[in-house]
């Protein structure tokens, strides 16, 4: 398996039911800083993600990734479903830019490989499409999506896992 880097002093594992109100905290942190394009409300934010981190994830077949930093604090997550799908991928603004996406997004990339999973796929929001292009993922459209009014604009990406290397 492809050796996943991880920035110095974070701690990449799978979320649990303690962390609710961090992933919370967290969300709120990047509503404030990236508005409604990332997809997450102040109001329909808490229940699903209560309902995501209560699951069994091994049950259900979501596997929801935090990182942490040293202080403990929860600076980033992302999470596969059952379908193959990458979901929520976010890390908090003061954090960005520094290699933990691209850790979180590995450490998800291996999971589905693990689970004999062809390929991954992404409804990204546009202000992270160009992130997800540079991690080599393939642009196969455009989709509105959400329960809010106007729905959200999103890129569909999709990588193959199939390939040598990928
Ligand atoms: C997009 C996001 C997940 C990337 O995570 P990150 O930790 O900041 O990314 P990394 O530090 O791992 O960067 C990996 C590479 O992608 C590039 N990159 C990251 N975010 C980028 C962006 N928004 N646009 C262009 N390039 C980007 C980095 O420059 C880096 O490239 P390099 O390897 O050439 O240096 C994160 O920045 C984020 O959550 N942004 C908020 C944007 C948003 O709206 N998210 C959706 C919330 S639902």
């Amino acid at each position: 398996m492809r050796e996943i880097i991880v920035p110095a002093g974070i701690r990449l594992r799978r979320a649990r039911d303690g962390d609710l109100a961090g992933v919370a905290a967290l969300s709120r942190r990047i509503l404030r800083s990236s508005n409604s394009l990332c997809g997450l409300s102040s109001g329909d934010n808490r229940a699903p993600l209560q309902g995501q981190l209560r699951r069994d994830p091994q049950e259900e077949g979501l596997a929801i990734f935090v990182a942490e930093n040293r202080e403990g604090r929860l600076v980033g997550k992302g999470a596969l479903d059952s379908e193959g799908w990458l979901k929520g991928l976010y890390v908090s603004p003061a954090a960005q830019g520094t290699g933990i996406g691209s850790a979180l997004l590995a450490r998800i990339r291996a999971l589905a490989k693990e689970r004999g999973r062809g390929k991954i796929r992404a409804n990204a929001s546009v202000t992270s499409a160009r992130f997800y292009a540079r991690m080599g993922y393939l642009r196969k459209g455009g989709r509105l999506v959400g329960r809010t009014r106007p729905k959200i604009p999103t890129v569909l990406f999709e990588k193959d896992l199939s390939a040598w290397g990928s």
